[in-house]
Formats: C-alpha cells, structure tokens, sequence
C-alpha cells in the first residue's frame, strides 16, 4: 500500500500522524500539487515519508495495557444448518422463512470474503444497503469498516465477513432474541466451515451473542476473548463511531490488539 492511502486510512480512523519536529514551519499555501509533504490541516504538515516509516508509526502507536484475562466461553455445539457446503449453506440461507424477517427483507445478506480466511468480521445485521446490494457491510457503516481494516493492511478481500442476522431488521431496529435464536445456526455453521484464526466482532450484537454474555460493548472491548477457542477481540460498531468520532482511538487500539494477537498466534503455531 502507498504511503498516502496508508495515511488516509489513519485520518478516517482520527488517528494523528506525528510531524517531524525539525520541519522548518509551513502551510498549506506552500504546498503544490507535486510537493512531497501532505497536509493535514492548514498549519500542521508531515513529510511524505517512506513505507517503512509509515509502518513503524503504525507499530510504535501505544497500545492498551492489557489485562488479558483468560476467559473462555462455554462451548456452544453447532447445530448443523445441513451439509458443510457453502453453496447449501448459502441456498438454505436465501430460502429461510424461520422468523418474520423474511417478510419485509428484499433479500438474504449471506457474507462475503476469502471462505479460508484468517479473519473473521461479524457484524449485527443487514441494513438498508445491504438489503439492496446483498452484501455485508457497503453503507456508510461499511465503508468504516474497510478503512479500519486498511489501516492494519487488511483488505476487505483478505478477510470474510458476515452478521449475526442475515435479513435486515426493520429500522434497522436491534435483532430480536427470537430472530437470533433463528438466524444464528448459519453463522455457527460459517465459523464452523471458515475456521478463523482470530473474529473481530464489531458492535454489542456481534459481542455478546458471540461471548454468551450481556454485558456492555464498552466492557469486552480492549480484552482479549475466546469463542469456541478462537481468540475473539470486540470492538464498537462503525455506525456507532460515525456518530462518536471520538471513539474511533478505542477502536484503533481493539485493530491493533487484533492484529497483535494474530501475529503471536501465528508465530506460536509456525515455531
Ligand atoms: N451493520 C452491520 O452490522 N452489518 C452490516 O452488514 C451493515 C451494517
């Protein structure tokens, strides 16, 4: 990735980048088109910098203190939706009656990604666009998202990602009990069939159907969490953090936890 789209992906999350203190004083009014410094705001300036600077950025940005409790979740058994094929599994998604969603929906959001992939993003559930498109996360909401994935080097491509719902709740209202309890086999089945190696689950839905618990979103944040032994990091929905920019930090830290924890699981797992 270039070092300007790594940069615009840091400004969208309102993550600072550092200036060079010896930078003799400019504004933007100095900067052409063509000039190797990009501007941030009208008097703070950072020089165009190289991929490898980008990167320790990235890494020296401080990460949370982290408790690390070791807590697991009970086992919950897959129930099996039907055979372990993604196309059986995505038919019986796109023919499910089994609550009342399937009256208002325009269609099933089914997931999307790389079925292999390491990551695993789960969100609530499908809202307008998505009801449209039949894609997980492409709103406003979506288009957050993959900036913070960007902003770790992950590309939407790269990962998959799925709801806890397929069908869009009306008003994007929050799934109830009943629709979860009837939606979730599939979800337990994507897991069962991507086998991840890290879910970042993002918003209070995705966290807590996930953990088993009610406990509040601003509480599982920032800790590391297992589901079924997969390490499991929770953060707060994009919508969410297009309404409170300034919780976009806290979310930063949860992407750099993730991607830290991956990193260690995956030196464990090749030493
Ligand atoms: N919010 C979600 O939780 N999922 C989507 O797919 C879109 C918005």
């Amino acid at each position: 990735m270039s070092t300007p789209d790594y940069l615009s992906y840091l400004q969208i999350m309102d993550i600072p980048v550092w200036v060079r203190r010896n930078l003799p004083p400019q504004t933007v009014e100095d900067l052409s088109a063509e000039s190797p410094v990009v501007a941030m705001s009208e008097t703070q300036v950072i020089p165009q910098i190289s991929q490898v600077a980008v990167s320790q950025i990235i890494e020296t940005m401080p990460l949370p203190t982290l408790a690390m409790p070791e807590i697991t979740t009970p086992v919950i058994p897959i129930t099996p939706v039907n055979l372990t094929e993604w196309e059986t599994l995505r038919s019986q998604v796109a023919a499910c009656t089994a609550c009342s969603l399937h009256l208002t929906r325009k269609q099933t959001v089914f997931g999307v990604g790389d079925k292999q992939a390491d990551w695993l993003i789960v969100g609530e559930a499908p809202g307008a666009d998505e009801d449209e498109q039949g894609e997980p996360f492409v709103g406003r909401a979506g288009k957050l998202l993959t900036s913070m994935l960007q902003a770790i080097g992950l590309s939407r491509d790269a990962v998959y990602i799925a709801n806890v719902l397929k069908c869009r709740p009306p008003d994007n209202r929050v799934p109830t009990p009943e629709e979860r309890v009837s939606c979730t086999p599939f979800l337990q089945q994507q897991i069962a069939l991507i086998r991840p190696k890290l879910i970042f689950a993002v918003g209070s839905t995705a966290a807590q159907y996930l953990l088993n618990t009610d406990t509040a979103i601003g509480k599982l944040r920032g800790q590391r969490w297992f589901y079924q032994g997969v390490p499991l990091i929770a953060t707060y929905h994009p919508a969410y953090l297009l309404r409170r920019p300034t919780e976009k930090r806290k979310a930063w830290q949860d992407l750099q936890l993730a991607q830290r924890i991956f990193n260690e699981a995956s030196h464990v797992s090749q030493s």
